[in-house]
């Protein structure tokens, strides 16, 4: 059956990416992580407050870090449309804000209420992250060398072609030099994996994968993104101490399941927004003119597939006096 065309969320959920990052814009390069996250976290809030959905949020962010946070299981929303799992992360990258390196971005997901996994305790999982291309030859399993020649055939390339994301971190030592061996190139990032996965996912990036261990939260967020965009992200829990281990298995979650998008975000109804902060190889940072505040953002539609880049210019002036929020 055809169906209308129903309001898509993620054109309401631009605005409070980008009011996020017009606000922690300001903290590019200043060496001071909680008060770029505490922008970004405020002005997320007080625009959250004007939209019509009645959300809850589900992936917060600050506990692993004590961040200011839009806490877990805190009301999003006017209360009065529908019902909502909210996945926030108001700085993606609060290290890359506050030392001014590229590809911080603030970004939201949204899905049908009891849509999105719930990672509980978990802090950390293993990413496997390709494009629509090589989506049905990954296996989290199998050997980097396995996954690498698959890919590689999928995308009509040779091994030595490909480009792998990988976060920069001691516990990827070997990781890194399985593919050093198998001859594939490497970005090494310090941070930013959500900004990894939607670059794997993107035909326009020269990232082919990413690969590794990174946020349980960012893996959800990436999913939202990837349901829209296509391809696939396969993941499995992987806790960084005993702390994190014993937490989810107290909470009874298995931590040998593979995970895949579908798991992450059950519903295909879903929306995603990110917008750039301190601007990187997909998405440009905030950039200021005598009148303007440039943004640029992407926008995703997960049942459609419909993706937009919205580049926005804010008029400081005028919203200096009217806005709730300080930019
Ligand atoms: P924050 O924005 O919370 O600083 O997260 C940045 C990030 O690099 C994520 O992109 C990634 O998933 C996670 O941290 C990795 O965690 P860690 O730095 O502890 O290895």
């Amino acid at each position: 059956m055809p169906e209308a065309p129903e309001k898509n969320l993620a054109l309401d959920i631009v605005r409070i990416t980008e009011a996020a990052a017009l606000s922690s814009a300001r903290w590019l390069g200043r060496g001071d992580k909680e008060a770029g996250d505490g922008a970004a976290v405020d002005a997320m809030r007080v625009s959250f407050s004007t939209l019509h959905v009645d959300g809850v949020v589900v992936i917060g962010e600050g506990e692993k870090d004590h961040a200011p946070m839009l806490y877990n299981g805190e009301k999003v929303g006017m209360g009065d449309g529908p019902q909502l799992d909210v996945a926030v992360d108001p700085v993606e990258g609060t290290s890359l804000l506050a030392y001014g390196r590229p590809n911080a971005i603030s970004v939201v997901g949204v899905a049908p209420r009891g849509s999105m996994f719930n990672p509980g305790p978990s802090f950390y999982m293993q990413k496997l992250v390709v494009s629509r291309e090589a989506r049905d030859v990954v296996d989290l399993d199998a050997p980097v060398d396995v996954n690498l020649s698959r890919v590689a055939a999928a995308l009509g390339k040779q091994i030595k072609d490909l480009v792998v994301f990988v976060l920069d971190k001691p516990r990827h030592q070997n990781l890194i030099a399985e593919i050093r061996k198998v001859g594939a190139r490497i970005q090494l990032h310090s941070d930013g994996d959500v900004a990894g996965a939607l670059m794997a996912v993107d035909p326009r990036s020269e990232v082919d994968i990413m690969m590794g261990t990174g946020g349980t939260p960012e893996g959800v967020l990436a999913a939202c993104a990837i349901k829209g965009m296509g391809g696939q992200l396969l993941a499995r829990l992987d806790p960084q101490s005993y702390v994190e281990k014993d937490a989810i298995v107290d909470a009874g979650i298995d931590m040998r399941a593979v995970l895949t998008v579908n798991d992450l975000v059950k519903s295909d109804d879903c929306f995603f927004a990110a917008t750039g902060i301190s601007g990187g190889d997909f998405l440009r940072g905030v950039r200021y003119s005598s009148r303007h505040a440039v943004t640029h953002s992407l926008v995703l539609r997960g049942k459609t597939g419909t993706l937009r880049y919205v580049e926005s210019y804010h008029n400081m002036d005028r919203l200096a006096k009217i806005s709730a929020v300080n930019y």
